[in-house]
């Protein structure tokens, strides 16, 4: 097995619980993985040495949240809202109607080029929901597609009642049929729980389905209003309630006391001129917290980490610091994962050099493009 020798760190991060973050540091990569870290002066020898002059080396970003299995454009639909026109859930289904007539050498072209951009940001590890099939065939071939690019995938067949159809009878077939076809190509189960999708029974029942067909639970909540989602997933210990947007003090005490990340999706209130949630009431009262693109072509059409640390630091009270871990160990955990985001010993040796000598230049220079490579 060869060694690799990453040297001259002028920053390097690992989350470390002993030294999270080193100065003038290198780290030594062997069979994939982070085998050694400490200073530059006690690096030991290896293989291959590579000399990062001084830049800062992160952790690959852990995006836990996309939809990137679609097909169409809404920007239209943007330059609407951005007009004045509020944003509604039904929306989604001009996308549907667009994946559903695409190909699957098309659905797979898409998801591969945004992945390219993702990873030229610094993303190393994203979970992929599907959602805008909504039919047994589309919701499969979805996630059948999705699954040729991450482990982390989500049945996301709850995302919004098609057009065709009641809510009764759509509730089955996502639990029935659907769910059958689905699983074994899926991970997660998730729910869309919000005025104008799915409310709390609903949610809940498509939730314990999928679990009782062994998928893990994660769910979209209180994104548009305050409502049922967060405190149904602590109730059913989803590993993550996403959006998070609208809480009551009785949502936080419940994400509080749990194992339930709270996701925070700011690319979605800054594409829908909705508030931003309000980071640091969570981060003060113990919550953990995720930061996620949430890469769709509706509500959040960004495919960059760095973007939502940017808007998390400047408008959501997270520090440099706080906003990165979520973007990384915060990720990791919301998807359950302990061999990504971060770099101490035994991890995937997954990291971005940044084409800066800290990782706080991430929000101090929003809109740049600061990583230089990824390992
Ligand atoms: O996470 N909230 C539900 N689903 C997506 C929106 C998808 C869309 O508008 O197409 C979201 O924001
Ligand atoms: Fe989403």
């Amino acid at each position: 097995m060869t060694s690799l020798l990453v040297t001259n760190v002028g920053e390097l991060v690992t989350w470390d619980d002993e030294r999270p973050i080193l100065s003038d540091a290198a780290f030594v990569v062997e069979g994939g993985r982070v085998s050694w870290f400490g200073t530059r002066a006690e690096a030991p020898a290896a293989d291959t040495v590579r000399d990062v002059a001084g830049a800062a080396v992160i952790p690959g970003f852990v995006d836990s949240h996309t939809h990137l299995v679609f097909a169409g454009d809404r920007s239209a639909e943007f330059n609407a809202r951005m007009a004045g026109q509020p944003y509604a859930a039904g929306g989604i289904r001009t996308t549907v109607a667009a994946t559903r007539a695409a190909t699957d050498e098309q659905l797979t072209a898409t998801i591969a080029r945004h992945l390219a951009e993702m990873r030229m940001q610094g993303t190393t590890t994203i979970e992929i929901k599907s959602g805008y099939g909504l039919t047994v065939h589309d919701e499969a071939r979805s996630l059948a597609i999705a699954q040729q690019f991450t482990e982390e995938t989500t049945f996301l067949g709850a995302h919004v009642v098609p057009e065709d159809t009641d809510l009764p009878t759509y509730v089955d077939l996502v639990t029935g049929p659907m769910l059958e076809k689905c699983s074994p190509y899926a991970r997660w189960i998730d729910v869309f729980c919000e005025q104008g999708a799915f409310a709390e029974d609903e949610a809940r029942t498509v939730l314990k389905a999928g679990m009782a067909a062994g998928l893990l639970a994660r769910i979209h909540a209180n994104q548009l209003g305050f409502g049922p989602g967060v405190q149904l997933a602590v109730e059913l210990g989803a590993a993550a309630a996403d959006h998070c947007t609208y809480l009551t003090d009785a949502d936080i005490d419940a994400l509080a006391s749990s194992d339930t990340v709270a996701g925070l999706l700011p690319g979605v209130e800054f594409s829908t001129r909705q508030p931003y949630p309000d980071a640091r009431r969570l981060l003060d009262a113990g919550v953990t917290v995720s930061l996620a693109t949430d890469c769709n072509p509706g509500s959040s059409y960004t495919s960059s980490m760095p973007f939502c640390i940017a808007v998390a630091v400047r408008d959501m009270g997270m520090s440099p610091r706080e906003a990165l871990w979520s973007a990384t160990k915060g990720g990791a955990r919301s998807l359950r994962r302990d061999d990504v985001g971060h770099l101490s010993i035994g991890a995937r040796a997954d990291y971005a050099v940044l084409n800066a000598p800290s990782f706080i230049h991430l929000a101090y220079r929003p809109g740049v493009p600061l990583v230089s490579s990824v390992g």
